[in-house]
């Protein structure tokens, strides 16, 4: 009765350990927190205002499908600021990059088309592409190129069917960037076989330190951009993000946002106008510097207690954790942690197959106490379990 399709998309092994940990919840125990990709902090105030002033002043109905042209302004503007000249007709606002995503796929993507994508990488690649019909195809990524693909790996992936590829900088759940060098390789290699290059920059904004581009069209003006207000903005259950298209894929884009999703939600855009205010980017900037601090507690922490981190994040939210001295496999490690220490992460298992029975994700959406008394927890399961650290 349901489509074939439907059937084939595989539930999330996190959704199953959040409804175990607020059963435990209901029964009155405290659950650690690490499995949430989503930044525990309010949306910032300023932003909250602007909403409530939209809604006042009757800012309820459908805009244009591209978005309302003073918050594609905001974002030409913010590119700026990053750096780059970006004319606001190349860019569309969407409900958020998952919106984006589908605008993507059935833009660029017809059936039995390959899309280059990563393992370990974003779980919903896969079905954005399969949605439309196409093949993903994943390139497994390795801690010695940073979790990020390499031109040799991208042109050996490569064949007559594929169409293009989708690579996130920094990367969800690894939080590494792709190299400036990789990055042009790949985009030149892709634009020579008339391919495109989408990369998904959801977690632009979250850099721990310098980082070497702030946004990839700083390398190459015609990718595929995908943001979102989600994350750095703070703003995840408004459902807004961006893309950035080359100026041939406007029209295209456009009309498939008129018919798919008629226009962005409207509130939520006037909202999002106050998010690059400088009084919310102070906002912004101070979590940044919250979740760099929370990185380092959390890293410190689980490299003492005898966890591999091959790789420092450059951004986002996550470290992906190398679980191997426990002796077990990440989906043991994940429940056993659950049931017996109500700790909540991730198992690699929810981001591809390769290494995925080594590694886990935590998220550091959550406060500085809460990772010192996670970590206790982890220490003791360690030695409950016999685990030297
Ligand atoms: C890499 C990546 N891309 C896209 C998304 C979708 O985000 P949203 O639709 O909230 O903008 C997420 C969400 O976690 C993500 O991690």
């Amino acid at each position: 009765m349901f489509s074939a399709r439907s059937s084939e998309i595989a539930p999330f092994v996190v959704m199953q350990l959040l409804q175990r940990a607020r059963e435990y919840e209901s029964q009155g125990k405290t659950v650690m927190h690490f499995e949430v990709g989503e930044p525990d902090f309010q949306t910032a105030e300023p932003i909250l205002q602007a909403a409530q002033s939209a809604i006042s002043a009757g800012h309820t109905k459908y805009t244009s499908a591209q978005g309302i042209p003073e918050l594609r302004d905001r974002i030409s503007h913010y590119y700026q600021t990053l750096g780059v000249a970006i004319d606001s007709e190349r860019i569309l606002v969407t409900s958020g990059a998952s919106g984006g995503l589908t605008l993507l796929s059935a833009l660029l993507l017809n059936p039995d088309d390959a899309l280059l994508i990563t393992d370990p990488g974003y779980p919903c690649n896969d079905v954005f592409a399969r949605l439309v019909g196409a093949r993903p195809k994943a390139i497994k990524v390795h801690a010695d190129n940073r979790f990020q693909p390499t031109l040799s790996d991208f042109s050996l992936a490569w064949t007559e069917k594929t169409r293009g590829a989708l690579l996130a900088s920094p990367g969800n759940p690894t939080g590494t960037m792709l190299a400036v060098e990789d990055l042009a390789q790949m985009a030149d290699f892709a634009a020579g076989r008339e391919g495109f290059l989408i990369l998904d920059e959801i977690y632009q904004g979250l850099n721990h330190g310098p980082v070497p581009y702030q946004t990839g069209l700083a390398v190459r003006d015609d990718l595929y951009i995908l943001n979102s207000f989600s994350k750095f903005f703070g703003m995840t259950g408004w459902r807004l993000g961006w893309v950035v298209v080359p100026p041939e894929a406007i029209a295209p884009i456009t009309k498939l946002a008129q018919n798919l999703f008629i226009s962005p939600s409207t509130p939520a855009q006037y909202a999002a106008l106050a998010a690059f205010d400088e009084e919310a980017m102070v906002i912004h900037r101070q979590r940044k510097e919250a979740f760099v601090q929370r990185a380092a507690l959390l890293s410190d922490g689980l490299q003492r207690l005898g966890f591999g981190i091959p790789v420092a994040p450059d951004g986002a939210f996550y470290l992906y954790v190398d679980i191997s001295h426990t002796g077990m496999n990440s989906m043991d490690f994940c429940w056993r942690l659950i049931d017996e220490f109500q700790v909540a992460v991730t198992p690699g298992a929810d981001f591809g197959e390769h290494h995925a029975d080594h590694y886990v994700r935590f998220a550091y959406t959550t406060h500085l106490d809460a990772i010192q008394s996670g970590l206790e927890r982890i220490e003791a399961a360690l030695i409950a379990w016999g685990i030297n650290t």
